[in-house]
């Protein structure tokens, strides 16, 4: 009888370790074997080197982690391989700190580069990755453009991060928000970076004073932006970031199935999947510590010496188990032992009791514990909804639905729970889209509609109102060309935007996939380019203006029969027009952003007509909007383009099939029309009505006098009418700028985007 229960309490104190575990092996100093062998060299000054790292081939698991430590005079150094990534930190966790090179560009007042450009490269293997939480992109200066390559599932990434100052008082120490300093984060699984630093224009007029720009990925805890940075950087050659590493390239189990090259050695280690990066990694099991890649690596924690890994109370009566621990009470007294749980009692051990009573007291008492927890869960769950909803701006979309409640096109309010059973809990399966924007699912609606879910950047809380007006008027926009907002859920700490699912891919992927691209003909291009265009004048008849601010070949989808599809008109708020000020950071997409705005800081419509003016030159040629491939001058589309129509050398860039189907003369007409959308100056642009109608008129084969400036300007209302009445009669609150920052993240190229 007294052997059954002790088993029970056994049982208990092992569910009580369980229940409140708590991994303290970083504390402890190690006084474990850390190297392979007893003649493998495992410091490098003061840093160790633990298997699987390290100096020679008999020492390390594999040559990934071959490391050379660099002795010279009475300082030492060690290194990645034989490369120059510098060492600092070996962590058994998965981590290294390193100290890497960062990228400058030097200019004089005159911006003339005073220095060859220094482009900053980490030259990593897949078993390295970029650790995300650690390290921030960071970029110091005035008009620097810093953008970060690398690999990221597969795929080319690209980031970049612009940092102006107009004097040196907009210079905060601390902030880098995009006045003089830039930071941005990186998403998970990125690797081989490469940084380099650009200015996408020639900005000499806005110089201000000499220096030097910057960039780099730094670990953020070890680096404070002060205006001195400007200056004080160039004596700065390097700088320390987090890389994370993990062991081969698949998966446990996978690697499991190959007994002789499975790195985690040790009877007491388990494997599991780093957080971030590819492959695996091993650690000691609960109860252990030391190096879990040595066959002898993890070893007993004795719990019983230290007062924080145990929770007897009185030590004298805790005994160390291997892998735990076990509390007793002294002679006379009974209970477990245990600081917060019963304790020791004076008196007679309940061992008397039948032990039947016992367990299936036990037994009910966690039934009705484990019955309370969810209870409570549960509702913990619906008031953080009803808080959440009541925080999105639950109440006031509901108030102005209702009041609006005659019209055909109601915003429809989903829950939460509607949306998880969309996504099948929002498996990752159903993902569609990722990018800065957000996340996009894909889900299906119980009345067996597909939408398409949009899980996006947080919303400034003071920016709520804005943000419900713009959710009214985008759902209101009922437009062939435009992908329908049906609703949202307002639940979720991000709200939720829902839209109708559009089936056929992004105009990108039509334009730059080449099995796609040879299915678009020439018609079809300028029919494409003729919807787009009238959707956006959409802006100049509204009372209050809608910019959409991110127009990209990414952001038209197409459906099955090739008819555009604007998305994202979510990215545009309302602005009215003398209130278009807006922060630093750059917003639109790169190689499709207004240059003005990099000069003024402004978006304003003719911004859109740039953007628009690049997606026309894609179109025509079906060239790549950014490539660094292409020579410095040559790397945005528009400069390309532009300089190819000074030399009249339109039909050499054009794409092939365009070449072959197009009319010579109708492809000079639409490639005047984009090279008019691209002047520099705002001003100088026509506006998107025009641009609509002129593309209009060249699908339909009319003749238009496109040619004549100043002329033509009183055009009418222009395909405008009735179908947008749901926008125009909206702006009845006069609602100021901002409303939902799609677009805040900084600039992704290369990830396919959209839907
Ligand atoms: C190694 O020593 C240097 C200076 O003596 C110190 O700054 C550094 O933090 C030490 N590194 C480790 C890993 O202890
Ligand atoms: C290295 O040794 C030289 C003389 O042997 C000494 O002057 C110098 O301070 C030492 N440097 C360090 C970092 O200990
Ligand atoms: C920028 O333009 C100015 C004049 O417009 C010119 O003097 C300067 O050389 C240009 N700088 C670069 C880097 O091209
Ligand atoms: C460029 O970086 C290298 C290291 O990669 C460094 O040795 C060199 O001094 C740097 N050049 C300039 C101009 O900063
Ligand atoms: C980084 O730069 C090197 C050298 O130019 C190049 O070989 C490599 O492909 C680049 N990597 C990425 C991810 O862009
Ligand atoms: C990725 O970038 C490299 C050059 O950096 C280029 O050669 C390659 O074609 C790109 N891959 C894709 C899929 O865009
Ligand atoms: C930035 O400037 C501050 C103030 O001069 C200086 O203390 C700090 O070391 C600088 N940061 C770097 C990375 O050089
Ligand atoms: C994964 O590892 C295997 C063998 O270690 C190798 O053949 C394969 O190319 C690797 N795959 C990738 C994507 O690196
Ligand atoms: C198992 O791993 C060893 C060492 O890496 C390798 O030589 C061997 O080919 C692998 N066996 C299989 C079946 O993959
Ligand atoms: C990033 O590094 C920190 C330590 O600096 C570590 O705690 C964290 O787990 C790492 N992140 C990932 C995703 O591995
Ligand atoms: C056990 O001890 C730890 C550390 O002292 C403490 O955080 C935890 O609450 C204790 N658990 C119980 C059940 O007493």
């Amino acid at each position: 009888m007294g052997f059954l229960q002790i088993q029970l309490m056994n049982l208990l104190a092992i569910l009580v370790i369980i229940a409140s575990s708590k991994s303290s092996l970083s504390a402890t100093p190690p006084n474990f074997p850390i190297a392979l062998k007893p003649n493998c060299v495992d410091h490098c000054g003061n840093i160790s080197i633990p298997y699987p790292f390290g100096t020679t081939k008999e020492c390390y698991q594999s040559p990934d982690f071959l490391v050379t430590c660099d002795q010279t005079f009475n300082q030492s150094k060690l290194f990645l391989w034989n490369s120059n990534i510098e060492i600092t930190d070996i962590s058994l966790d998965g981590q290294l700190r390193v100290l890497q090179f960062i990228a400058s560009d030097c200019y004089d007042r005159n911006g003339i580069r005073v220095l060859p450009r220094n482009d900053s490269r980490v030259k990593m293997s897949r078993f390295l990755t970029v650790n995300n939480t650690a390290n921030k992109f960071t970029v110091i200066g005035n008009n620097a453009l810093g953008l970060i390559h690398g690999q990221w599932l597969g795929r080319n990434y690209t980031r970049s991060c612009f940092a102006t100052c107009y004097s040196k008082d907009d210079l905060t120490e601390g902030s880098c928000a995009g006045l003089g300093c830039c930071q941005t984060s990186i998403p998970e699984q990125v690797s081989e970076v490469n940084i380099t630093l650009d200015s996408f224009q020639n900005f000499s007029n806005v110089w201000l004073f000499k220096q030097c720009n910057y960039a780099f990925l730094v670990e953020e805890s070890a680096f404070r932006f002060s205006p001195e940075n400007l200056t004080n950087l160039r004596y700065v050659t390097k700088l320390p970031m987090v890389v994370d590493w993990a062991i081969g390239n698949g998966t446990c189990e996978e690697a499991r199935m190959n007994a002789s090259s499975y790195a985690c050695k040790n009877v007491n280690s388990k494997c599991y999947k780093p957080g971030n990066g590819y492959g695996y990694r091993c650690s000691c099991s609960e109860g252990y510590q030391g190096n879990p890649y040595l066959i002898d690596g993890c070893q007993d924690v004795n719990e019983c010496e230290d007062l924080h890994l145990n929770n007897c109370t009185d030590i004298k009566h805790c005994e160390n188990t291997k892998g735990s621990f076990q509390c007793a009470c002294p002679k006379g007294y009974h209970g477990d032992g245990r600081k917060g749980g019963r304790g020791c009692i004076r008196g007679e051990s309940l061992a008397f009791k039948p032990v039947a009573g016992i367990s299936s007291g036990i037994i009910v008492l966690l039934v009705v514990a484990c019955w309370l927890h969810l209870g409570l869960k549960r509702r913990r769950q619906t008031k953080m909804r009803q808080m959440f909803f009541l925080q999105n701006g639950g109440m006031l979309l509901q108030e102005k639905i209702s009041r609006r409640e005659r019209s055909s096109n109601t915003t429809t309010i989903f829950s939460e729970l509607e949306l998880q059973n969309a996504t099948n809990n929002f498996d990752n399966n159903m993902i569609i889209g990722k990018g800065g924007f957000g996340i996009v699912y894909k889900g299906f609606l119980p009345d067996n509609r597909i939408v398409a879910i949009k899980k996006s950047k947080e919303v400034d809380p003071n920016q709520i109102e804005q943000f419900i007006n713009e959710v009214i008027v985008v759902s209101q926009i009922n437009h062939r060309n435009v992908v329908k907002l049906l609703g949202c859920c307002l639940e979720t700490q991000v709200p939720l935007l829902v839209y109708d699912f559009i089936n056929n891919g992004t105009l990108f992927e039509h334009i730059h996939n080449k099995a796609k691209a040879c299915f678009l003909p020439w018609e079809t291009r300028l029919k494409i380019a003729a919807e787009t265009a009238n959707v956006l004048a959409l802006h100049s008849a509204a009372s209050t203006p809608i910019i959409h601010r991110d127009v990209k070949s990414a952001n038209i989808l197409l459906d099955h029969t090739l008819t555009a599809k604007v998305s994202d008109f979510g990215a545009s708020r309302l602005v009215p027009l003398d209130q278009t000020q807006m922060c630093t950071l750059v917003h639109g997409t790169l190689g499709y952003l207004d240059p003005e705005y990099m000069l003024t800081n402004q978006l304003t419509e003719k911004s859109d007509v740039y953007s628009f003016g690049v997606v026309v030159v894609e179109l025509l040629t079906g060239k790549e909007v950014v490539s660094f491939n292409r020579p410095e001058k040559e790397r945005g589309l528009a400069n390309l383009f532009l300089s190819a129509m000074k030399e009249d050398r339109l039909f050499e860039i054009l794409e092939e099939n365009v070449m072959r189907e197009g009319n010579k003369k109708q492809l000079i007409k639409v490639a005047m029309v984009a090279k008019s959308c691209l002047h520099v100056k705002g001003d100088d642009r026509p506006s998107m009505k025009k641009v609509a109608m002129e593309l209009q008129g060249l699908m339909l084969g009319e003749k238009h006098p496109w040619v004549q400036r100043g002329h033509d300007e009183e055009v009418k209302g222009f395909l405008l009418e009735g179908e947008f009445s749901g926008a125009i009669n909206v702006g009845e609150d006069n609602s100021t700028s901002i409303g939902f920052d799609s677009a805040k993240d900084h600039v992704i190229l290369s990830m396919g985007g959209g839907r």
